[in-house]
């Protein structure tokens, strides 16, 4: 297991979303509402980029733009579904250092 630095705290602001890929790990790094997620990039329904979600941190949620699909963000549970269920949403902590935050995978 290894630190592997996203961001630094400079570069981000309400609205950041980014997609990295470290190893065979695809991340997506978001702030909206001066809160910070690090989920899985895709749904877990059918493999949507999860770029275009709405994130909602007064409800804790995550909307999925293609099925319209909701997980919360604190436990990554699958909360609405319009098909058939899917497993939860993979989440990762933050970490975070003096001027930069990543995760350790
Ligand atoms: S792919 Fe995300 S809700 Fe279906």
């Amino acid at each position: 297991m290894r630190y592997y630095q996203l961001a630094y705290f400079i570069d981000l602001h309400d609205g950041y979303r980014q997609v990295f890929q470290i190893e065979h790990h695809r991340l997506l790094l978001i702030q909206e509402a001066g809160q910070r997620y690090l989920i899985e990039a895709t749904c877990p329904h059918r493999g949507h980029p999860l770029t275009a979600a709405d994130v909602d941190p007064e409800a804790g949620t995550v909307r999925c733009a293609l099925h319209d699909y909701r997980f919360a963000l604190n436990t990554g549970a699958l909360l609405y579904a319009t098909e058939e269920p899917c497993r939860g949403l993979r989440r990762y902590t933050i970490v975070e250092r003096e001027r930069d935050l990543g995760v350790i995978l």
